[in-house]
């Protein structure tokens, strides 16, 4: 299969945070942006694959400012790395400012997305080859978190995990 680059899975969402969407503190709800979040990685998780493609994990999600009511939302996906059948997905999320257009950032997170045939079993998925120094430092560090996903959800020995355990010695 021929390699694809990240920015070919470009995916961005813009919205808005609309009252039904928040918290009581008038600030958009954790789940709300959990859910654009996960749309907009899954077509990046698409456009990388051209295949029907699952949420497999969250491994990371970062709140780090509340996004009030009213606010301009862009979310921002890439495929980061590609594995057999596993794709990461690197989600950045910003606040446009509405008077200057500035955007700040957010939050950020990453998902896990496999490729599956209609039967839901998973399917090879293209290589990936990325261009840029931050694409190059998210592909690097893409298969140690893969290791830790899989250590938590129990489908790998920690013995086994050998990019993760170079991090600690
Ligand atoms: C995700 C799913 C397809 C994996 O199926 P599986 O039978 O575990 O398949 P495998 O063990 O062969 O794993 C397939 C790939 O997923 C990866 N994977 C599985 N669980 C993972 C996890 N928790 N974190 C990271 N990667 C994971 C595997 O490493 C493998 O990657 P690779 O092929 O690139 O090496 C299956 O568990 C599923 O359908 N889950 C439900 C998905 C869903 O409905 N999501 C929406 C939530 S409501």
């Amino acid at each position: 299969m021929e390699a694809r680059y990240p920015s070919e899975s470009l995916t961005i969402l813009t919205d808005l945070v609309l009252p039904g969407e928040t918290n009581p503190l008038n600030n958009l709800f954790g789940g709300e942006l959990l859910a654009r979040m996960d749309r907009a990685a899954g077509i990046a998780a698409g456009r990388h694959s051209r295949r029907i493609v699952v949420t497999a994990s969250v491994n990371h999600v970062a709140f780090n400012k509340a996004i009030p009511l009213g606010s301009v939302v862009t979310v921002q996906a890439k495929v980061s790395r590609a594995f057999k059948s596993s794709m990461e997905v690197v989600i950045d999320v910003w606040i446009e400012d509405r008077q200057t257009g500035d955007k700040t950032p957010a939050n950020e997170a990453i998902y896990t997305f496999v490729a599956v045939n209609e039967r839901g079993a998973p399917v090879s998925v293209p290589p990936i080859t990325p261009q840029t120094e931050l694409e190059q430092e998210r592909y690097d560090a893409a298969l140690r978190r893969k290791q830790l996903s899989l250590v938590l959800a129990g489908k790998m020995k920690p013995d086994d995990a050998t990019e993760l355990k170079a991090l600690f010695v």
